[in-house]
């Protein structure tokens, strides 16, 4: 016989999953309806509704795919990729990196850039490649987890505009914790993850598309090679048609409602401005103890932080150490950063002045700083 579950309680400081208000673990019990209960369509249209909140946009394509922020990324790229598409991937890190192999599995033709990671794409770098030939999609992580960076977006939707492409952007580790801008940015699809700071477990991926990009993707000359994530057919299940097309996640969607309410009840700004003060008192701390952050403070993401590795330090054995003596998760560097950086989030509940304390008393103690 197996024992009952019982996990040993944790801090979540990586880059996600994040700690989850009591709230949404409640909500998660919440017995079952059928997912074609005129109450549960009612739920999906609320969460609809919500979802156009955090993201700020009036798109109606605007709902939540079963699935992590993976298959978010995957549906962008099944949707508006037809094979021989001219693609741009703007990379700086690991996710972007990700797009391309995405991107080309659809028979994309990818123009990849690549910028050391840590840093940002400025506007006229974007617009130089897209003047060579043109593309039909733009893609970038404007939250980019594996380094740290925040990608500014203001103006990035006309860029690709005036050059004939669509705007693809990654927020999964922005959504719920710094601007996210549909609308006002011309972003024309854009898909997130639950886990990170909208503070519900990991399990959907909030998507959202522009009448632009429907009407593009109405031109396909054949038919979305992923049935799963479909979005023609998947609009009929969330959109007023209701046709079955798979069995909804239920308490997931539940759970969703529920921290996607807390957003709406702290407000956007009170929200972002609460994972700005605790990333500049972790900032703080993590200076004062002689560490040194690899992104500069004007593109600093405050969801995730990267403080560099100091030099003869194991940066393994700090982890271990973390999480058996304090229970706290926080994790390595990915991919070009591995070694070099550990990954500190302040994502969604687990943004919270106690949590930085304890962090920086753990670490100060570890490090012996
Ligand atoms: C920027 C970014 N994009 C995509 C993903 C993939 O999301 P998931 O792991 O939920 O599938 C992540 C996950 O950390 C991410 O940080």
């Amino acid at each position: 016989m197996f024992t009952d579950l019982n996990p040993t309680p944790r801090i979540l400081l990586g880059p996600g999953p994040s700690d989850i208000h009591p709230r949404v673990l409640r909500a998660m019990a919440t017995p079952l309806q059928g997912h074609l209960d005129p109450e549960f369509l009612a739920l999906m249209d609320e969460v609809q509704e919500l979802l156009r909140y955090v993201f700020q946009t009036r798109n109606k394509l605007t709902l939540a795919l079963p699935g992590t922020g993976t298959a978010g990324m995957e549906a962008a790229f099944a949707n508006w990729v037809e094979p021989g598409d001219s693609v741009v991937i703007a990379v700086n890190g690991y996710f972007g990196d990700r797009m391309c192999d995405m991107a080309s599995r659809y028979g994309a033709e990818v123009r990849r850039l690549d910028i050391p990671w840590g840093e940002v794409y400025a506007p006229a770098q974007l617009e130089a490649e897209l003047r060579k030939k043109p593309a039909k999609l733009l893609a970038l992580v404007q939250a980019e987890t594996s380094t740290g960076a925040l990608q500014p977006m203001a103006g990035l939707g006309e860029l690709a505009h005036r050059n004939g492409a669509l705007l693809l952007m990654d927020c999964v580790t922005s959504l719920g914790g710094a601007p996210v801008e549909i609308d006002a940015w011309g972003v024309d699809i854009a898909y997130s993850g639950t886990q990170k700071c909208v503070g519900c477990p990991p399990g959907l991926s909030p998507f959202t598309a522009s009448p632009r990009a429907w009407e593009v993707l109405g031109q396909r000359k054949g038919k979305v090679p992923n049935w799963y994530l479909d979005l023609t057919l998947l609009a009929k299940y969330w959109g007023p048609e209701r046709v079955y097309h798979h069995t909804a996640p239920i308490n997931m969607v539940y759970a969703l409602r529920e921290a996607l309410r807390m957003v709406q009840e702290e407000g956007l700004e009170a929200r972002f401005a609460r994972h700005r003060r605790h990333a500049e008192l972790l900032w703080a701390g993590l200076e004062e103890m002689g560490l040194s952050l690899h992104v500069p403070l004007e593109r600093r993401l405050p969801s995730l932080t990267t403080p560099r590795v100091p030099q003869g330090v194991d940066e393994l054995a700090v982890r271990k150490r973390l999480l058996a003596d304090y229970s706290i998760e926080i994790a390595g560097g990915l991919g070009a950063l591995k070694g070099q950086v550990w990954r500190i989030g302040l994502m969604g509940h687990s943004s919270r002045r106690e949590n930085v304390a304890l962090l920086l008393a753990a670490l100060g103690e570890i490090l012996g700083r």
